[in-house]
């Protein structure tokens, strides 16, 4: 008897960041956060639950953020098999969005039940990320010196060829200076770095490692990314204060674990589809015309490895007629 098919969920996932987008697109550059947020969460919740899954988000919003939440431990899907674990970040970059700045991204990432990291009370995390010619060359608990030098060694260029993202904290003040030390570029950015950790494995990005401190949850999502893309991300759960130290000594975490893409997503089965809100090197952002609206997403699933550019039009007055999303 022939294989039987599997279902590549991460085609399914593609309607829900789709629809995340073309809802949050229309709050570009009109300083609304938390409007966005809700109009986004809203249209994720109706797609996931649309797909035959029993889902739990094991990844909600960020606390940091008090957003209108698809919160943890939400159940999600039709209630049947699989059994799966979900992570959401329906505006990565609510604030680009408000500001109409570049790299918004609508994200949502899938795996097995049991399989996604909890970063329990951690809102931040220390991170590098690299596409897959410079998996194996990084190290979290080297310099950025050496981080630097092995990647290039590992993509055969000069470290001064090589371009680093990050975001524009004083917190990076130090890693900046040691990255301009170096000779290498750096690309900073005001937010995102889900799309920062999906730029180092898209080649015409020109991106080629992403450094620094950002949200823990982002990091499982790209782990879930680059787990289908074949590249790789280390983390350190970075503690803000004394009572996340003490929250976290409490339930079990080490903040000296050197955290793998593995287990950040313990599974070779995980699907991700991420699509452009405002324009961006990853992903041009929504179009709207008329009736109408164009969206760019890439979905993909690691046990193929394929990532697919999926361009689709809407018609935004059909689609209003049998959901619950409001898009004009
Ligand atoms: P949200 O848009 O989901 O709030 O995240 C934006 C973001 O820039 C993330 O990409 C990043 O991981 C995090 O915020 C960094 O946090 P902070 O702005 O507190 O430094």
């Amino acid at each position: 008897m022939e294989p039987k098919t599997e279902r590549n969920l991460a085609l399914e996932l593609a309607r829900v960041t789709e629809a995340a987008a073309l809802a949050a697109g229309r709050f570009m550059g009109r300083n609304d956060k938390h409007g966005s947020d809700a109009a986004a969460v809203n249209a994720m919740r109706v797609m996931l639950n649309q797909i035959e899954m029993d889902g739990v988000v094991v990844i909600g919003e960020g606390e940091k953020d008090e957003a209108p939440m698809l919160f943890n431990g939400e159940r999600i899907g039709t209630g049947v098999a699989p059994q799966v674990d979900i992570a959401v970040d329906p505006i990565d970059g609510t604030r680009l969005l408000a500001l109409g700045r570049a790299n918004a991204l609508a994200t949502v990432g899938l795996a097995d039940r049991g399989s996604m990291y909890d970063p329990g009370p951690f809102v931040y995390m220390d991170k590098l990320a690299v596409g897959p010619t410079a998996r194996g060359a990084i190290d979290i608990n080297a310099t950025p010196a050496d981080n630097l030098r092995s990647v290039a060694r590992a993509k055969g260029c000069d470290v001064q060829d090589l371009t680093v993202v990050c975001l524009d904290r004083p917190r990076h003040d130090q890693l900046v200076a040691a990255i301009r030390a170096m000779g290498a570029r750096i690309r900073l950015v005001t937010d995102g770095d889900v799309a920062g950790a999906l730029m180092t494995a898209w080649p015409e990005s020109g991106i080629d490692i992403l450094m620094g401190v950002g949200g823990s949850p982002e990091a499982v999502l790209a782990a879930c990314a680059l787990t289908c893309m074949g590249g790789e991300i280390q983390g350190k759960l970075y503690p803000r204060n004394a009572d996340e130290i003490e929250r976290g000594r409490a339930a079990g975490y080490d903040t000296s674990r050197i955290l793998h893409t593995a287990d950040l997503v313990r599974s070779d089965n995980c699907f991700f589809a991420v699509t452009g809100i405002t324009d961006g090197e990853l992903l041009p952002g929504v179009k709207y015309f008329g009736q109408g609206a164009r969206t760019h997403s890439l979905v993909m699933r690691s046990k193929s490895g394929t990532v697919r550019e999926i361009t689709a039009t809407h018609r935004l007055d059909k689609l209003m007629k049998f959901s619950d999303i409001k898009y004009d």
